[in-house]
């Protein structure tokens, strides 16, 4: 049986014209336009990281704001940059072949050092890989944890240093879980950990931009708060 892609209403494999020589995206162009313009609003406060990065769609034009607004710090990414069926279907869609397993590293960098030259990119597990002591972070995405074994951990190291009514915080899966159907009620729950992370927080967020209708992308500003504690109240 063809594998439904839940991305696009677009058959897998399928080459669009549209797509051609843009960089493969597993986001829309709004939200593209969107992390230009929270780029572009730097204040000089904090850091900007990604974890899950891929080919570097949604890192490009955040980055592309932030050199805008003079930002001078190392820009962080973390991904596995390993590439799986899903991944080699999608890049197809946009011309770009690639092969499973094949190390997207590479790719990724091409692609974000033609627009910012401080780029630390952190290949692997993001759980094994996260460490935070550099500071404070002031624009922090995140298109790779959305289940609970990942997500909790991601909180946990990076949160308590968000700046209070400042931190831009997109979560690029937060209605992953309405859009997703297969494993089941018990995988929706899963998937649905952003969602209660944000709803028993939500005094400490602001919601600033959602696209629920078309993709799962939502972006918060943290308010403030200790929202690394009391995670046995929403993580599973
Ligand atoms: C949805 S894609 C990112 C797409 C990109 N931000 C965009 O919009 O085009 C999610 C990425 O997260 C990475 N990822 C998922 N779970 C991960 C983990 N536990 N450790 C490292 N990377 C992970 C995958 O390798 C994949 O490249």
């Amino acid at each position: 049986m063809r594998k439904k892609n839940i991305y696009t209403k677009q058959k897998p494999g399928e080459f669009s014209q549209k797509k051609a020589g843009r960089i493969p995206a597993l986001s829309p162009i709004s939200v593209h336009d969107y992390l230009r313009e929270i780029g572009k609003k730097w204040k000089g406060l904090g850091y900007a990281m990604e974890l899950g990065s891929w080919f570097g769609a949604t890192a490009v034009p955040l980055l592309e704001g932030l050199v805008a607004a003079e930002y001078t710090l190392p820009f962080y990414s973390w991904d596995r940059w390993k590439a799986n069926d899903e991944q080699v279907t999608r890049a197809a869609e946009f011309g770009v072949k690639i092969v499973k397993n094949q190390d997207l590293k590479p790719l990724f960098e091409e692609n974000v050092n033609k627009v910012y030259d401080q780029i630390v990119s952190i290949k692997g597990d993001i759980v094994k890989n996260l460490k935070w002591t550099q500071g404070p972070i002031e624009i922090c995405i995140f298109d790779a944890p959305k289940l609970p074994e990942v997500f909790g951990p991601c909180i946990e190291r990076l949160t308590p240093h968000f700046i209070p009514g400042v931190t831009i915080f997109g979560l690029l899966d937060y209605y992953f879980w309405e859009r997703h159907h297969k494993g089941g009620a018990d995988k929706t729950h899963k998937l649905r950990v952003p969602d209660r992370f944000i709803n028993y927080h939500r005094e400490s967020f602001t919601l600033l931009k959602h696209w629920r209708n078309k993709c799962s992308c939502a972006f918060f500003r943290y308010e403030g708060g200790a929202v690394w504690e009391d995670m046995d109240k929403w993580l599973m």
